[in-house]
């Protein structure tokens, strides 16, 4: 296998960094971005470092006819000290491969993904916000590039970063959420590419969104594709139960996906004596359990919406209100246990930061 250089080709123009760090999420980006290209004869070659602007692809190109592309989504967080430390950026580019793997695009080298996102991240060392509660959204893709309408894998491709500095997902920052259980549309389906960070599992929500954006519902929580019965994700993030003293999440099932903010959560209430049962969980053993007075806490966890409270959700007409629409306790706990860990506040005993 050749080794590739990494080129860095400077930007020489910079941009004004956002006031205060608060912009709407993923609307601002940096002044470099990395682009790594892929060609069957040769596989990945030619890793850049450029200035960030506008590409050039083929009208053609299969990404805009086929959609065959994956993504990531990950963060480079402030210390106190000054430093930066990304969150277990490793288990990222996993995931990206096993996308790729579903999606037929060629993986990556893990390694060398993490090391020349590093570069890219020292190079952009002053566009990671300081305020508390930002961060520097990283956001890694690949995009098929082939000028060819036949239906099938392309030969080429690009793996691309781009930065963004980001404050909370959800408008309203740590307010609890209202949730529209969707019982019309299908996000994903077994054995479809539910468990990929794949474009059309998030272009296909958008019906189901707008429909419960205009009805006040911040997003959507998917039923299973097949009987419209088991909980399963929001889109923009997993989702735990507090019921009766117990912490449920719908297990992974190939339609789910595989959240690291998921694992993380999964993996500290551990530490702290609180077992997660992962099962199938229908909407009617919630509504059930709710009626009874049992359901207490309900939070969504991903990298963009950190841990996002959930105040009231929304299920055929049925409103189910959450702790009086106020963050519950383990929320609490867990957001700042979490964000603590990732900006150098809490003692990382886990191992999960890798710093910059
Ligand atoms: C993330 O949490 O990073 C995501 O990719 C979810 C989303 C913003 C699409």
């Amino acid at each position: 296998m050749t080794t590739y250089q990494l080129e860095v080709i400077e930007n020489t123009s910079k941009k004004e960094k956002p006031v205060k760090d608060q912009v709407p999420f993923g609307t601002t980006f940096t002044d470099h971005m990395y682009i790594l290209e892929y060609e069957t004869e040769k596989g990945w070659y030619d890793p850049k470092i450029v200035p960030y602007g506008p590409i050039s692809l083929d009208p053609a190109a299969m990404i805009f006819h086929y959609g065959q592309t994956v993504f990531e989504g990950m963060k480079a967080y402030r210390t106190e000290d000054g430093r930066i430390l990304l969150f277990r950026p490793e288990k990222n580019f996993e995931r990206l491969n096993l996308s790729s793997e579903r999606l037929s695009i060629p993986p990556i080298d893990e390694q060398q993904a993490l090391e020349h996102l590093t570069q890219l991240i020292k190079l952009e060392k002053e566009w990671v916000p300081k305020t508390p509660g930002t961060s520097l959204y990283i956001r890694p893709y690949i995009i098929s590039t082939d000028a060819n309408l036949a239906v099938g894998p392309s030969q080429t491709y690009k793996y691309m970063v781009i930065l963004s500095p980001v404050g909370s997902y959800f408008p309203g920052g740590l307010q609890p959420v209202v949730i529209h259980v969707e019982d019309k549309f299908t996000r994903a389906v077994k054995g479809g590419t539910g468990m990929a960070k794949t474009a059309g599992n998030y272009s296909s929500g958008y019906q189901a969104q707008a429909n419960a954006k205009k009805e006040g519902n911040a997003d959507v929580l998917w039923l299973d594709g097949v009987e419209k019965k088991y909980i399963e994700e929001v889109g923009s993030m997993n989702i735990f139960f507090k019921i009766n003293g117990e912490v449920v999440t719908p297990e992974l099932n190939g339609s789910i996906l595989k959240g690291i903010t998921r694992m993380s959560i999964i993996e500290l209430l551990g530490t702290w004596g609180i077992n997660v049962t992962e099962k199938r969980i229908s909407i009617d053993e919630l509504y059930e359990a709710y009626e009874a007075g049992q359901v207490e806490e309900v939070f969504g966890t991903g990298t963009a919406a950190v841990i996002s409270p959930v105040g009231e959700l929304n299920w055929k007409g049925q409103k189910m209100i959450i702790n009086n629409h106020e963050i519950g306790e383990l929320s609490q706990k867990l957001y700042d246990t979490i964000t603590g860990i990732q900006t150098g506040k809490v003692e990382d005993t886990l191992g999960w930061t890798v710093e910059v």
